[in-house]
């Protein structure tokens, strides 16, 4: 795809790589204030949360640990199931760890609810999560997320880490993708 091709597929910027900056830096500092003097573990959620992992991890100082979980939800299309399989589980153990999971977004909140769920029997010191997208119109369970960038409206969005049949996610911004493209 060339760039006139990309852009067509776009009706709008929805959140600008500098506004997605901004509020990283902003999480950032609550994370480090929240967790001073404390080990913390970041789990990533592939592949959707590559981008903020990688921007909000060089945010934060001192030192975080990352690691990565790749989960798929069974069914099809675009909707979430809420029944979920781990394609890729964590290489840490979390016993006794200060885990905050890093997602793109919260869409149906199944997914995260589930996740949840999952790391919550292997003996953490705490979990949180931090997820840069919420589409709250969506929202079929309620996820407690305590680090949240944005919400948006229940509308198909791409950029930043987030696909749509695994192209645009090397954007820089967060666009609405044009109902044309999947419908
Ligand atoms: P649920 O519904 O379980 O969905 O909260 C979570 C996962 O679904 C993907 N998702 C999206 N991906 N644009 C995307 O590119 C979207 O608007 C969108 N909504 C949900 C995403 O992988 C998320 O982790
Ligand atoms: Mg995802």
């Amino acid at each position: 795809m060339d760039a006139r091709e990309i852009e067509a597929d776009l009706t709008e910027v929805l959140v600008t790589e500098a506004e997605i900056h901004a509020k990283l830096a902003e999480l950032a500092r609550r994370i480090e204030a929240d967790y001073e003097g404390e080990d913390l573990l970041l789990v990533g959620v592939l592949k959707g949360a590559v981008m903020v992992m990688a921007d909000l991890a060089r945010e934060l100082r001192p030192h975080v640990n990352m690691d990565w979980m790749a989960v798929s939800s069974y069914g099809a299309g675009t909707q979430s199931s809420g029944v979920v399989r781990i394609v890729k589980d964590l290489d840490t153990d979390l016993t006794g760890r200060h885990v905050l999971i890093v997602e793109d977004i919260i869409d149906s909140g199944l997914t995260l609810h589930w996740l949840l769920g999952n790391l919550e029997s292997r003996g953490a010191a705490s979990i949180e999560i931090c997820a840069l997208l919420r589409k709250p119109d969506a929202a079929k369970v309620e996820v407690d997320v305590k680090y949240l960038g944005f919400d948006i409206p229940n509308q198909f969005v791409v950029g930043y880490g987030l696909d749509y049949a695994e192209h645009y996610r090397n954007l820089r911004d967060i666009a609405i993708l044009a109902p044309h493209v999947y419908s």
